[in-house]
């Protein structure tokens, strides 16, 4: 007897050894599935601004150049208001959605196929409560901009509705070496430029993006992309600024711009090309994905 539980404790202590030992590797990477192009994608954003506009503004500006990436000067909105073209970029259509009112819709999502392939994703929001609430503005956190809870498998499941964190989670999340490979970033109504203008958005997000970027646990082979829902209303074709980038982001292409014709399909597509998940079956089928 004695001797049984001497070696169930020595068992133990290995098994303790070898689960410490597993903390300190067992970071998000050892449960990554390798992309064609980039193995997370980090997207962030911002609203109602001008493609021009924003190229107006020095930071935004110089934002691909800084880190390594692309700008890209022909990307299309989907189309006016705000909320539809969050649905599309995750869903491939804008059907179902009630303009910026409530919308909870059947269909899938580009949740549906990374978790096929079990590759992880979350919902950042900043001024969002957490548990699964389903309100429409609170505080300066508006649930039009946070596509996710208008689709009712996300919304209805506690599991996946978890996945849609208040923001400041993300930094907890880069402390432990555990951001998801899919990364969905909406700024505050007032860090975003809804209610503020291009000028404010830039130096929240200059300050937001620069300290946490050259961290490895965010930034490893990661793809940010930075976009803007749609434009002011004021030109014809709904252009946008996007930027594509990261200083662990490898491109074959060296250009620093790209004037071929995207739009928010274009990104949802150039996901699901990455990681080969087949596509919705909606307009990501045929829209162009980004030339990497
Ligand atoms: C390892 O991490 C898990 C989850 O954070 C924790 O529950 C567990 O106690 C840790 N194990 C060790 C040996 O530190
Ligand atoms: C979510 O809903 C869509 C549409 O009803 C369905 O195609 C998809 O399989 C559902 N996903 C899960 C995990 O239930």
């Amino acid at each position: 007897m004695k001797i049984l539980s001497t070696l169930l404790l020595c068992m133990c202590s290995i098994l303790s050894v070898l689960g410490a030992e597993k903390n300190v590797t067992s970071t998000s990477s050892s449960s990554i599935v390798p992309g064609k192009f980039f193995d997370r994608v980090v997207i962030f954003i911002f609203e109602n601004q001008d493609y021009s506009k924003v190229m107006k503004n020095k930071y935004f500006a110089s934002l691909p150049k800084k880190h390594n990436g692309v700008l890209l000067t022909h990307y299309l909105a989907t189309t006016h208001p705000s909320q539809p073209n969050y649905i599309a970029l995750i869903s491939g259509d804008t059907k179902g959605t009630k303009e910026d009112d409530k919308s909870d819709i059947e269909r899938q999502t580009i949740v549906d196929l990374l978790e096929k392939k079990k590759i992880s994703w979350k919902s950042y929001q900043e001024d969002y409560p957490g548990d699964c609430d389903k309100r429409m503005d609170i505080k300066n956190y508006a649930r039009k901009h946070n596509p996710f809870m208008s689709f009712v498998n996300i919304s209805e499941n506690k599991k996946r509705c978890a996945n849609i964190v208040n923001s400041k989670q993300l930094d907890e999340d880069i402390k432990n070496n555990e951001v998801p490979q899919f990364v969905f970033y909406t700024p505050d109504l007032k860090n975003d430029a809804h209610d503020t203008n291009i000028k404010y958005a830039s130096r929240w997000f200059k300050k937001y993006l620069e300290r946490r970027i050259n961290n490895k646990a965010f930034n490893k082979n990661t793809m940010f992309a930075v976009t803007f829902d749609e434009d002011d209303g004021g030109t014809d074709n709904n252009k946008v600024y996007t930027a594509l980038f990261g200083p662990d982001f490898h491109r074959k292409k060296n250009t620093k711009t790209d004037s071929k014709k995207y739009n928010h399909y274009s990104l949802l597509r150039t996901i699901e090309d990455n990681w080969e998940l087949g596509t919705l079956k909606k307009n990501d089928k045929t829209a162009v994905p980004f030339d990497l």
